[in-house]
């Protein structure tokens, strides 16, 4: 196990046994045509010609707004992100997941080459920003939220970042480093870490045209908002790790988000070596 999880898991996974000894998990081999809710979500956002027509006159939910902003929220302008790090080649070479990090502050300004490379600004098409991850059609569901726990000039809380603005803004003042490492299934880095990056999507931005397959691409794009968090932080001399464990109602609602409308699909850890 690559996390230091046992002693919640150990529990859980008896429990596993038993109830699934009771209630087997269906997979379609060994349950005839019984398809586990997996086989169901993968088969029924498939495309098939017939789907991609039946689809034009599917009744889709409104299109939300293109970005959210906190009124009134304490905002936090950020340093410019111009900074010029290692070759691409050394960051795909060097990356590893690292869970240990130095009690060192992180300056502002690395925090905010990191909220660059997450989701910066890097055109414009028909008024609408392109940004440093693809996006299908263009429709940019995710919200970059930062957990802050140790950054110079920053206090510790929970920011949005106003992506246009370059920005953050403060959504909640305190040290949630407890409270997030709980509901992330004890996985200490998610405390120590200076900065954890939640990546929620809002699902109606991309259902708004693609329907329900557009969860299939939420999920695509937050791999590579994430992989971008990853090389950019290898580039800075920082270690980071993704995180796809974790309780998703906790982890919701310690960022505020309703979980269906909007919600916390991957988390990654950032901190100074
Ligand atoms: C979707 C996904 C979810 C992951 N979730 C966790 C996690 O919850 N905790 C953790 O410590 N690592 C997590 N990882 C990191 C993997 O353990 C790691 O990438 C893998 O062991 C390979 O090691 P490397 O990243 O150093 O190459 C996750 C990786 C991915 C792609």
């Amino acid at each position: 196990m690559p996390y230091r999880a046992w002693p919640i898991l150990l529990p859980l996974l008896l429990l596993g046994i038993i109830a699934g000894s009771a209630t087997p998990i269906s997979h379609a081999e060994e349950d005839g045509d019984r398809e586990s809710i997996g086989e169901r979500f993968h088969g029924q956002t498939s495309l098939t010609w017939p789907d991609i027509v039946l689809d034009l006159f599917r009744l889709k939910p409104d299109r939300p707004a293109a970005y959210k902003s906190y009124s009134g929220a304490t905002v936090t302008k950020l340093p410019k992100p111009d900074y010029r790090g290692v070759p691409l080649e050394e960051s795909l070479a060097e990356r590893r997941s690292v869970r240990n990090y130095a009690k060192k502050s992180m300056p502002l300004s690395t925090l905010s080459q990191l909220l660059f490379a997450a989701q910066g600004v890097t055109g414009k098409i028909y008024g609408h920003t392109l940004r440093t991850a693809p996006s299908a059609g263009a429709l940019y569901p995710f919200e970059v939220y930062v957990v802050v726990n140790r950054v110079t000039d920053l206090p510790k809380g929970i920011y949005h970042y106003a992506i246009e603005a370059h920005a953050l803004e403060q959504v909640r003042e305190g040290d949630f480093s407890g409270e997030l490492t709980s509901a992330g299934l004890n996985q200490e880095m998610l405390g120590e870490a200076n900065v954890t990056f939640a990546l929620a999507a809002v699902f109606d931005r991309i259902r708004h045209k693609y329907g329900e397959r557009g969860y299939r691409y939420t999920y695509m794009e937050a791999g590579h908002i994430s992989q971008n968090i990853a090389l950019q932080a290898v580039s800075l001399g920082l270690g980071s790790v993704p995180v796809g464990a974790f309780l998703d109602k906790k982890v919701n609602e310690l960022i505020g988000v309703d979980g269906r409308r909007e919600a916390v699909i991957y988390l990654h850890a950032v901190g100074m070596l």
